[in-house]
């Protein structure tokens, strides 16, 4: 048994288990023999997902599809899982609204808001009581490289995820007296449909996408050791270099990298049309 199991056990439960870094997380989980709740909209993605995990890993599964916009779904899914011994809760479900924050409608970026901002605090909220009940348990928020600093083309995008890694900071050391690890992953560019959709030219941009399952992996090893942590060196310098100056450069020179990138697809777009 692994010792995130023995710690954590039996149960976990992933929002955003249909894909990139939440199905990421659910396998390596499932691996490490956790019985795993999948929650995302898409039934037949998760119950796929759930169909694998039991015939590679012999894992228990459970499925809940649910729309996390929804009104009360939050409550709706605790109590779908109220029997289950979940020791462990990750709420990645995101989205992000690119663009220039006055081109966007207000709608759009609202339902953006709710999903990366009030959804995982309210599952933090509904679960951390529960989880507190337990003598070890963990939740792991996932916050983004941008909620570091501002991002031209990703303004409410960015403030969402400097919102969670600041609640995601505090919880660490807030609930921690309560045997209750709290980390905050914060995962630059990687290459899942999130990205795979982004109407941008990454090759003009100084990052490099990383795989899923390498933020997965980097994630699950820090939760019980530190607060928050970036995947990837040049990730963690982007995160730490603005401490050190005015925090106006970095967002300067990341308006200036992005639409750099955008103009580079838009062109690449016109030429194959
Ligand atoms: N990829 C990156 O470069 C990157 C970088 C930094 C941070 N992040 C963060 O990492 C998290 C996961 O992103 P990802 O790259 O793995 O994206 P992804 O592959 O697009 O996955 C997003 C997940 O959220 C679920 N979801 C979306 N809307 C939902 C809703 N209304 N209700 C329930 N589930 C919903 C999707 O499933 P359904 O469509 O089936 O509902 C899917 O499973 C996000 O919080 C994102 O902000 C990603």
């Amino acid at each position: 048994m692994s010792s995130l199991k023995e710690k954590y056990g039996d149960w976990a439960l992933i929002t955003g288990a249909s894909s990139g870094i939440g199905k990421a997380l659910a396998k390596l989980l499932a691996q490490k023999g956790f019985n795993v709740v999948l929650v995302a909209r898409r039934a037949d993605a998760l119950n796929e997902l759930a169909h694998e995990l039991h015939n590679n890993f012999q894992v228990d599964t459970r499925v809940v599809a649910l729309d996390l916009l929804k009104p009360d779904a939050v409550q709706a899914l605790y109590d779908e899982v109220s029997t289950l011994d979940i020791g462990l809760v990750i709420p990645a479900a995101g989205i992000d609204e690119m663009g220039q924050f006055l081109d966007k409608e207000y709608h759009s970026l609202e339902r953006m808001l709710k999903l990366n901002i009030h959804v995982p605090s309210e599952i933090a909220h509904v679960f951390g009581k529960k989880l507190t009940a337990r003598k070890c348990s963990g939740i792991i928020l996932v916050s983004s490289l941008f909620g570091y600093q501002g991002i031209p083309n990703f303004a409410a995008y960015a403030a969402s995820k400097a919102y969670i890694l600041t609640l995601g900071e505090t919880l660490n050391v807030e609930l921690a007296q309560l045997g209750l690890d709290v980390l905050v992953l914060s995962p630059g560019l990687t290459d899942t449909p999130f990205t795979q959709s982004m109407e941008i030219d990454f090759s003009k941009l100084p990052m490099f996408a990383q795989r899923p399952e390498i933020v997965a992996k980097t994630a699950l090893n820090a939760l019980g050791h530190k607060a928050t942590i970036v995947p990837g060196l040049l990730n963690k310098i982007y995160a730490w270099e603005n401490r050190f100056i005015p925090r106006s450069w970095p967002v300067k020179l990341f308006g200036f990298l992005i639409n750099r990138a955008i103009k580079a697809y838009q062109t690449q777009s016109r030429l194959a049309s």
